[in-house]
């Protein structure tokens, strides 16, 4: 932020003496009389003060590079404590998945993916040519279902298999009855007495794998706290509720969103080394050397060698918050979760969370005292509700402040200079909307609409500098949450020996290809280009260059349909 430099030599202009202030207002040849209705908070406040609030809350926020290094390196270390001991919080969890695919399988099988927002059932048809088919339909997961008994949520998933099978159809090949040399889980053998439909089921939680068809749920995430599921084997839980449901439907494979994204990013790229997710929640797998899998000890997995699909499960690095930048509004989010203490790294980076995190900022301006900072110091239903702002509502505000910039994050280098400086666009200067040029004022214009639209405050009560403040305090969050998914990136491709922090070293491979899917990464301005930042800052360009980021198309239907695909070794 630099309020300071524009504040420099400017006159004062028509402000009232009584508001005490020099600076803080809109000029009126900008405002339209809807503006003119909408009285900055900032009027009432002394600049100085105010200043120290704004500037205490972007110090919280900062990373700079040697923070983001420090970060790095502890992933790095908690990476390998992760790959040695079980029941650590990073749990880098061996998949069982020992290959990808290069783009050449065909195969037609149904799967069945839980995520954080939706539940779908598809049917992937691989066509052999990097190319795949999919059918799907979606799924709502109520909040009763997230947080009631598990066995209510499984019956809910085999009842939407149900109903696909129905409603859609299936042109997947059947198991035979007689043959089974695909369960290791011999509950499941009654259900091999009639001929069935092999499914692979994408579960975006951590499970701590024991097969390609086994893995017990270690702890719930994102919002679900279905009783009587963390400690049961997933796969099982699912197979009961197809069997009370009598549907001839096996749950023979099981894998993680991320390694869906990695699956499916390799299958349309021919090769991958990290899928990961930047959406409701966040997560890596990446490919490992079996050999640094230490935990499992002598297991005839680590002594087949080769390498291995490792779900890092990062959401969970460093819950004791060492090196994370945690500040006031990320404690207050975390202790208002229904899992303090756990999933510190998400908590900073995914979409779930980050409205939350910048509702707090923009309350604690609303609550400022004695005066207010923003919107007169009214709240709303909305803000003054538990994650009542959603990441989508920042989404459109950063895309509203976008629209029509041609370098977003250039600096925005032919932008006009202000007092004789060039702006800093990545922070708003919300003392000087009055010296913005028309098209900005435009933009805030539509920021303010944002506002009075989805965050319910009033129109009188939002003055285009409130409308700069919320985007400023917007980006403070997104940026960092950028940044810091960065440092998990970075980790890896230093964990696989691709890269180096601090940069100078340059890697074999042409392209590293690196599998991504969310919401944040698909749809949140810039989030992409920031990410990228970040990795450069941290293993430099050389290796940043090479990194190829692209969409995993449908990972998780891919992934679990892969899966599946792995599990009955059809490719032998
Ligand atoms: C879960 C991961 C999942 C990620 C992205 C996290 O909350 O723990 O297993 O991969 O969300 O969906």
């Amino acid at each position: 932020m630099r309020w300071g430099r524009c504040h420099k030599g400017r006159q004062a202009r028509t402000i009232p003496d009584h508001l005490g202030t020099s600076s803080n207002f809109l000029s009126p040849s900008l405002l339209s009389p809807a503006h003119m209705s909408a009285t900055s908070s900032l009027l009432t406040v002394s600049p100085d003060r105010a200043r120290r609030i704004f500037d205490d809350i972007e110090e919280q926020f900062r990373l700079d590079r040697d923070a983001l290094i420090k970060i790095t390196e502890q992933f790095l270390t908690d990476f390998r404590l992760g790959l040695s001991e079980y029941n650590q919080a990073m749990a880098m969890i061996p998949t069982f998945v020992t290959g990808v695919p290069n783009g050449t399988e065909t195969g037609t099988f149904l799967a069945l993916d839980l995520g954080g927002t939706n539940l779908r059932v598809c049917e992937v048809q691989l066509l052999g040519n990097h190319q795949f088919h999919l059918r799907q339909q979606k799924y709502k997961v109520s909040e009763a279902l997230k947080t009631g008994e598990a066995s209510a949520l499984f019956d809910y998933l085999a009842d939407s298999v149900d109903a696909f099978l129905t409603e859609i159809g299936s042109e997947s090949p059947t198991m035979p009855p007689t043959s089974d040399p695909f369960t290791s889980s011999p509950s499941l053998l009654d259900m091999t007495q009639q001929p069935s439909i092999p499914l692979g089921l994408t579960f975006s939680f951590p499970v701590e794998q024991t097969a390609l068809d086994q893995g017990k749920i270690l702890t719930w995430t994102k919002g679900f706290s279905a009783k009587n599921a963390v400690g049961h084997d997933v796969v099982q839980l699912l197979q009961d509720a197809f069997n009370r449901k009598h549907l001839h439907v096996r749950c023979v494979a099981l894998v993680n969103d991320t390694v869906g994204a990695l699956l499916s990013r390799a299958y349309s790229a021919g090769g991958c080394i990290l899928g990961s997710i930047f959406g409701t929640g966040t997560n890596g797998a990446y490919l490992e050397r079996v050999e640094n899998i230490k935990k499992l000890g002598d297991s005839p997995a680590r002594q087949k060698g080769g390498f291995m699909v490792v779900n890092t499960e990062w959401g969970g690095f460093n819950n004791s918050r060492t090196v994370l930048p945690t500040t006031s509004f990320d404690n207050k989010l975390d202790r208002e979760s229904i899992n303090p203490r756990l999933q510190a790294f998400e908590k900073f980076i995914s979409g779930m969370y980050l409205g939350e995190i910048t509702r707090n900022v923009l309350l604690s301006l609303i609550d400022a005292a004695p005066r207010p900072l923003l919107f007169n110091g009214k709240s709303s239903d909305d803000l003054n509700r538990h994650y009542g702002l959603d990441t989508a509502v920042m989404s459109e505000i950063e895309e509203a402040w976008e629209v029509g910039r041609e370098d977003p994050l250039s600096g925005h280098s032919d932008a006009p200079k202000v007092n004789g400086v060039r702006p800093d666009w990545q922070f708003m200067h919300f003392t000087d909307v009055d010296k913005l040029p028309h098209e900005d004022v435009v933009r805030l214009e539509r920021i303010r609409g944002i506002i009075t639209q989805r965050m319910g405050i009033s129109a009188s009560d939002v003055s285009l500098t409130d409308a700069a403040i919320v985007r400023w305090a917007v980006s403070l969050v997104a940026e960092r949450a950028a940044k810091l998914s960065g440092c998990a990136v970075a980790a890896v491709l230093v964990q696989t020996e691709r890269a180096r922090i601090g940069g100078g070293f340059v890697p074999d491979e042409e392209r590293i290809i690196i599998g991504v899917d969310g919401s944040l990464i698909q749809h949140y301005p810039n989030f992409g280009t920031k990410l990228r930042d970040s990795i450069r800052s941290l293993v430099g360009a050389e290796v940043e260059q090479r990194v190829d980021i692209g969409l995993a198309k449908d990972g998780s239907g891919v992934g679990g349909q892969f899966a599946i695909y792995l599990r009955l070794d059809y490719r032998s």
